[in-house]
């Protein structure tokens, strides 16, 4: 088989069939050179792309219905986690902007989107959430139109870097970016993608939200990982103004440096 036709087996899995192809490409890229037969390198691609992309949540979220917010989103293991104290956080995050419309970037942004309902009443929130995953990008747009939301979900890999800069420029500002646990994901495909991407990132925004996962995603344990190198590279390039924990969820939130 080819590339191509490779790329065209992996997807034929319906859970992968609508994702950017760069990001099947880049799974891919891992395997490619070994020196496996394609089937293995199918089966290996399919693996990975379920850890990065759909492992996080319930097949019953992939297709839209008219279900409350409550629903989806303990459904999801992100969402879920965050239920009890989304209005509590979304309040920290948001309330130094004396501005009453605010834009919100969610990037990887699962079924986020759904918390909608949790933002300051106060404000008014511009809402567009990036996914990879078409099937989850199709719910969020379907929950927003049926509950007449001000958001919009759109499909995309955040590996296509200047597409994103170009959709964070066409919005209203202030903004905010979100990055909930999701920089895990795309070290995974590519190492010190994350200092890359934030860098691009940051002086976009006036606030960037990056958080990461205290306990593992399958046992539910604390976990320990080393994020030395973050942190530092963080302090170094950036203002830190805020560094939070909720149960499961470490947050840090980034501003561009005043020179
Ligand atoms: C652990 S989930 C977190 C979802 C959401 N941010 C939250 O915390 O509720 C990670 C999400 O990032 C998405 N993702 C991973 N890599 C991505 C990429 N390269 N481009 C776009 N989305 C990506 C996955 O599909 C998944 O929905």
């Amino acid at each position: 088989m080819d590339k191509e036709e490779v790329i065209s087996r992996i997807i034929k899995k319906k859970e992968f069939s609508q994702l950017p192809k760069k990001d099947v490409e880049k799974v891919l890229e891992k395997f490619e050179r070994r020196e496996i037969d394609d089937e293995d390198k199918v089966k290996l691609s399919r693996a990975l792309l379920k850890k990065i992309f759909t492992s996080f949540m319930g097949r019953k979220i992939m297709n839209p219905k008219s279900k409350d917010a409550r629903w989806f989103l303990l459904r999801h293991v992100s969402t879920k986690e965050r239920f009890d104290y989304y209005s509590e956080l979304y309040e920290r995050l948001l309330e130094d902007f004396k501005e009453k419309e605010i834009s919100i970037l969610d990037l990887g942004s699962g079924i986020n989107g759904v918390s909608y309902c949790f933002f300051p009443k106060n404000k008014k929130i511009n809402y567009v959430g990036v996914e990879a995953v078409g099937q989850l990008v199709n719910v969020m747009n379907f929950y927003f139109k049926e509950n007449k939301i001000n958001g919009i979900a759109i499909s995309k890999s955040l590996f296509e870097l200047e597409e994103i800069k170009k959709i964070i420029k066409k919005l209203k500002k202030p903004r905010i970016v979100f990055l909930f646990k999701v920089l895990d994901s795309l070290e995974m495909l590519k190492g010190d993608y994350s200092k890359e991407f934030l860098k691009e990132i940051v002086p976009l925004a006036d606030k960037v939200v990056v958080s990461f996962a205290t306990k593992s995603f399958f046992k539910r344990e604390k976990f320990k990982v080393n994020r030395k190198w973050f942190f530092d590279f963080c302090r170094e390039n950036f203002h830190i103004l805020d560094n939070f924990e909720f149960p499961g969820e470490n947050y840090l939130v980034l501003k561009k440096r005043e020179s």
